[in-house]
């Protein structure tokens, strides 16, 4: 049977960091399905292995144990099935935003000049334009990794890696991020099926704001100790984080993670513990 193709399915993984005299098992009996077109969150603690398992799927991690397949295909040392962002933005300084935004749709084998005019259009969306000719280097933080983000959008990949994409941004670039994630996201270009996201995030409210599915993972080694369907209507206003059905959510994910309940120094925005 030929499986869809956004789909991943994670079995039994184990995966072993460091060197061999000093190794961290990173991850470790790890079992996650995802179905095609649908958007997971992710969220555990520092170190608990959310980025080795995003690596893993994008190839570039081969597991130590265990199997991760991409539309049914192993993805062990087979890089180019999922569009990765790393955990920071690594946009190349010597290329313009175009340019860089372009990068994976051409490694991706597209067309060049109908990549640069779908990256035009995509710029422009997220408000980025006028910086088209720019480099890197002249951009604001929030306007690297809308960048970022925006590459990883553009590589015609099925599944989308996003790895804190919007971490250590201001609150309101952040809000401002997160929508323009959801709507590229839930308006899927030329009715084209949706694609798969699996986005790591230490941010409990980003998580259920745009998520279908929040997995929460155990300290290191991580393994999936929760999976919370988030039943929210879309398109989801930010108002919705102080709906009863909403705080009672975020309160169930906190608790799966280990926070208190009353926790003594409130106002960090539900954040996973570092
Ligand atoms: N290149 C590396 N060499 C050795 N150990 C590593 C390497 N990268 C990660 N690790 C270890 O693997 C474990 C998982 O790391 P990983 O980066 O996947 O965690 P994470 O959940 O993404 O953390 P964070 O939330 O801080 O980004 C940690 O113990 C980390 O120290
Ligand atoms: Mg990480």
């Amino acid at each position: 049977m030929s499986a869809a193709p956004g789909s991943v399915e994670v079995h039994d993984l184990r995966v072993q960091r460091g060197s061999r005299s000093r190794p961290v098992v990173a991850l470790e009996g790890l079992d996650l399905s995802v179905a095609s077109g649908s958007f997971v969150a992710i969220v555990g603690p520092s170190g608990c292995g959310k980025s080795t398992l995003l690596r893993v799927l994008a190839g570039l991690l081969v597991p130590d144990g265990g199997s991760a397949h991409v539309a049914g295909r192993s993805v062990a040392g087979r890089p180019g099935s999922c569009a990765w962002m790393p955990q920071r933005d690594a946009l190349l300084p010597w290329r313009s935003v175009l340019d860089n935004a372009v990068l994976a749709a051409l490694v991706g084998g597209e067309d060049p000049k109908q990549a640069r005019r779908r990256a035009l259009e995509l710029l422009d969306r997220f408000g980025l334009g006028e910086v088209a000719p720019r480099w890197p280097a002249e951009l604001s933080g929030g306007m690297r990794q809308r960048v970022a983000v925006l590459r990883t959008f553009l590589d015609p990949a099925p599944v989308l890696l996003l790895d804190e994409p919007f971490g250590a941004l201001d609150a309101l670039t952040r809000q401002e991020l997160q929508g323009w994630l959801a709507s590229v996201w839930e308006d899927a270009a030329d009715g084209a099926p949706r694609r798969t996201v699996l986005l790591v995030t230490h941010d409990v409210e980003e998580a259920l704001l745009l998520a279908d599915r929040v997995v929460v993972l155990s300290a290191a080694p991580g393994r999936v100790v929760a999976d919370h369907r988030v039943a929210h209507q879309r398109p989801r206003s930010p108002d919705l984080v102080g709906e009863p059905a909403f705080v009672a959510d975020r309160a169930e994910l906190l608790a799966a993670l280990g926070v208190p309940r009353h926790p003594p120094v409130s106002g960090d925005g539900g954040r996973a513990p570092h």
